[in-house]
């Protein structure tokens, strides 16, 4: 099987995705390495069983992400814990509903819709609760 490089990649880092916390920010960027990683190897090939694979395995990377958030903000009692949580959530929730369209279509295509749905996540999410968090928590 050969791998096809990212052409184009299903995101590109943006100023807007920036915290301004350098670890922050140098731990989102791997987030979008590796899912641009990920995302070449499925290639031209597209179809439901790659697409689950590839989802599954973003899923797992993202939630660990945000397991860890999580964690800090429960032992520091954050106050803005539960929106914090649930807007991880709703990104969860988009994954799972993709994973689910494709197990239902051996001919479905994740990505045309993903990459806009995670840029525009991404962009309010880095802006609003990770800077937030990260500066009353400091930059886990
Ligand atoms: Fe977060
Ligand atoms: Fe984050």
């Amino acid at each position: 099987m050969t791998e096809r490089p990212a052409d184009p990649p299903l995101l590109v880092w943006k100023d807007q995705f920036a915290t301004g916390m350098p670890g922050v920010d140098h731990e989102h960027r791997q987030l979008i390495e590796l899912i641009n990683s990920l995302y070449s190897k499925i290639g031209a090939r597209c179809s439901g069983d790659l697409t689950r694979e590839f989802l599954g395995e973003i899923y797992a990377r993202i939630s660990a992400h945000f397991a860890l958030e999580e964690k800090v903000m429960r032992e520091a009692r954050y106050d803005e814990y539960a929106a914090h949580k649930a807007d991880h959530e709703a990104l969860l929730d988009r994954l799972r509903d993709i994973m689910d369209e494709a197990a239902e279509d051996e001919s479905y295509c994740c990505c045309e819709d993903l990459g806009a749905d995670l840029e525009q996540w991404f962009s309010i999410h880095f802006r609003t609760h990770d800077p937030r968090l990260h500066a009353r928590l400091g930059d886990h």
